[in-house]
């Protein structure tokens, strides 16, 4: 499967590698190998998936061109997402000697890559940093792009820099132990892509995983459909690629990856003060269903659209209804930290492929939508 990559002004800056397997990570360093010194590489690794750390440990090992220089396990939750678990890392780099040529790569999912990354990009002033993700949702979104950062507060991801790894390694052999609801979360991300930009892969994206969700052995479904699982994940791959290489840094266009996080970011913050348990992934897909909603009202999509895009989210297992009333939203969103001077730029959904963005108050969507 062909490499895709990250282009700056026609130079790529960053290369997302397809394998089967995770022993493949190895085609990938042969991009980044190219002086003469030996790379020296410091591994960062969720603790949750020590086996996969310990899997690419042994194979780097062996490489020719590479020297494994340790490896350091973190705890990947949203509490432990902060400035001090990175300075930790920075710490850890220091004591083992890294100096300005290490490599780091992560090994994990977007906690992870997005912790890793950034302390890769202030360590000495920033070293090379790649990325294997072992999450749907990282293999489509949080490690494709270069965002990096960490929580402060209450306030998700507000502390960072867009700084692009050199290259993400994508094995789907790693999802085989994903647990279900997790694999739904990155499957909300991966269906977000192809409503961005569509060439046919909403409907088979939606398709796969209808019949994911029927599947009563859904991790031998998955091992069965890995190849197609791959492609959907490549193609989203380009979508976010795409859309990078022409607005790295998020002044219009990168804009539009934002549909349904909005409402999302809202909703989880809801869910958190309630106590209650949403995904990432459930929160962005209730999201976009309210997106396609404030179309619709918007008179931008027609009659019966969000409708039908709930029909296909509720046949792949994806979760429509938000819990809490529009109100209890608009708080949220006022403080979310896109919203400029009190406009919030809505991603607005018009049909599979067609969005755009709206500015309008988080007030005057919430009486769009109470219409
Ligand atoms: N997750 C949205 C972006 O990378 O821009």
């Amino acid at each position: 499967m062909e490499d895709i990559c990250i282009y700056n002004g026609g130079e790529a800056i960053s290369r997302i590698v397809f394998g089967q397997k995770l022993s493949g990570v190895t085609g990938a360093f042969a991009h980044c190998t190219g002086s003469a010194q030996t790379l020296p590489v410091y591994m960062i690794y969720d603790r949750n998936v020590e086996a996969f750390a310990s899997e690419a440990e042994a194979v780097l090992s062996g490489e020719p061109g590479l020297k494994f220089c340790g490896k350091y396990g973190v705890e990947a939750s949203e509490e432990n997402k902060t400035m001090a678990s990175v300075l930790g890392m920075n710490g850890w780099l220091l004591e083992n000697g890294a100096d300005r040529n290490a490599m780091i790569l992560a090994i994990g999912g977007g906690i992870t890559t997005d912790m890793a990354g950034f302390a890769a990009s202030i360590y000495k002033r920033g070293v090379r940093f790649a990325y294997i993700p072992t999450t749907l949702l990282s293999q489509v979104d949080a490690a494709i792009g270069g965002k990096t950062g960490v929580n402060y507060d209450s306030y998700k991801n507000m502390i960072g820099v867009i700084r692009q790894p050199e290259f993400t390694f994508i094995c789907p052999e790693v999802l085989d132990t994903l647990p279900v609801r997790d694999f739904l979360s990155g499957a909300a991300e991966l269906v977000k892509s192809f409503l961005i930009e569509d060439g046919g892969w909403y409907r088979r994206s939606v398709d796969f995983l209808s019949r994911f969700h029927e599947a009563a052995d859904k991790p031998a479904f998955l091992k069965t459909g890995r190849a197609e699982l791959l492609e959907l994940i490549h193609a989203a791959d380009s979508v976010k690629a795409g859309v990078v290489s022409r607005d790295q840094f998020e002044t219009g266009e990168r804009r539009k990856l934002n549909l349904g996080h909005t409402f999302a970011h809202a909703i989880e913050k809801n869910a958190r003060e309630a106590g209650d348990d949403i995904t990432h992934g459930e929160a962005v897909s209730m999201g976009m269903v309210m997106a396609a909603r404030l179309s619709t009202r918007a008179g931008l999509a027609e009659k019966g659209f969000p409708e039908a895009l709930e029909t296909d989210f509720r046949n792949a297992g994806l979760p429509v209804d938000c819990p809490y009333p529009v109100q209890a939203l608009v708080d949220a969103m006022s403080k979310d930290k896109k919203a400029e001077n009190g406009t919030i730029h809505f991603v607005l959904l018009s049909a599979p492929g067609s969005v755009a963005i709206y500015d309008m108050t988080a007030s005057h969507a919430a009486e769009m939508l109470a219409i």
